[in-house]
């Protein structure tokens, strides 16, 4: 399908607490893999030029020897990038974080954060970020048998956001009982989940009740599915490949395309490090597919 002219506002808009944000996001983990920090910035200005409004981050997306631990050369912290591309930064650009969990490059382990360690963190996205305050923050859970409350953690969340650090709380990697435990003590505006079209695990029933508790649903890893941090697959289960026949399209644009068609609440935040990916990505909130299409993709 032609790129030209389309912009993330042909996939509509979605309400995050009291900020309006379009459905076509981008997700920042991977330009801290680009060859040098001038293609990452041009990445993310080609996102914010095509209308994206909605950016995902986290200070532990840094590279080498972040969660991907790939490229070579000093460290680059996806929000130093943000920062360096897009600051001084427009009032309608949202931009998401996470927090709550320590990455260790020597063992390859996530190491849980204490309650108390979450505002050390939360001041680290706020000074890479260069913002004096974070759209909204996630708590990232690491979920480990017996250890699976949430409530302490987003307790502790709730205070930062009432010392008006943060503005907007969500949730990511939980099952519906955190999402429970967490409305308890504050508002949540979101819950980010890996989920895409031949990787839904158990994810089709929370999915649908954020949308009934007006919650957005933010699928990470819509285009790598199960090969997660390896990046996405140059195959696509055989309907992909027939959809994207039928409109001009490519097996990526469905794939987004078909998490988009989950639910209005369902918002797309692909990462990518090259820019045509940026363009070929927000064109597919244009895609408009039939009933018979989805039941296809299934
Ligand atoms: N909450 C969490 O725990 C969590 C975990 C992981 C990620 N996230 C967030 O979710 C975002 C999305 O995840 P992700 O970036 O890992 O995976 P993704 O969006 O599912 O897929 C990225 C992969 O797709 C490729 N790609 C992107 N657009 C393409 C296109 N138009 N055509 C062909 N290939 C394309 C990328 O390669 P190229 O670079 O070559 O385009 C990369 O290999 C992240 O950026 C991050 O913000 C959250």
């Amino acid at each position: 399908m032609p790129t030209h002219e389309i912009t993330a506002a042909a996939a509509g808009s979605w309400t995050l607490g009291d900020r309006t944000v379009r459905r076509m996001g981008f997700g920042t983990m991977r330009i801290t893999a680009a060859p040098d920090a001038d293609r990452a910035i041009r990445v993310l200005r080609r996102a914010v030029e095509l209308g994206v409004d909605h950016l995902d981050t986290a200070a532990f997306y840094v590279s080498p020897g972040g969660t991907l631990n790939v490229g070579s050369g000093p460290a680059r912290y996806a929000p130093e990038l943000i920062r360096a591309a897009l600051a001084p930064y427009s009032d309608d650009l949202f931009i998401a974080t996470k927090v709550g969990f320590a990455y260790d490059p020597a063992t390859g382990l996530r190491e849980e954060t204490s309650p108390a360690g979450l505002r050390a963190q939360v001041e680290e996205n706020l000074r890479r970020l260069g913002r004096d305050h974070l759209d909204l923050v996630n708590l990232r859970i690491v979920k480990r048998p017996g250890r699976d409350s949430v409530a302490e953690s987003f307790a502790a969340l709730a205070a930062l956001r009432d010392a008006g650090l943060i503005r907007h709380l969500g949730l990511s990697n939980v099952r519906l009982d955190h999402l429970d435990e967490a409305q308890a003590i504050a508002p949540v505006v979101c819950v980010q989940n890996s989920y895409a079209l031949d990787n839904r695990g158990d994810q089709d029933a929370l999915l649908r009740e954020c949308g009934a508790r007006g919650i957005a649903y933010v699928p990470f890893f819509a285009l790598a599915g199960a090969r997660r941090e390896a990046g996405a697959a140059a195959e696509h289960p055989a309907a992909v490949h027939a959809v994207a026949r039928a409109h001009g399209a490519t097996p990526h644009q469905v794939r987004l395309a078909w998490t988009l068609h989950q639910g209005p609440h369902v918002l797309a935040i692909p990462g990518t490090g090259d820019p045509e990916h940026v363009a070929q990505n927000v064109a597919a909130g244009a895609l408009r597919l039939t009933a018979g299409e989805l039941a296809a993709l299934g």
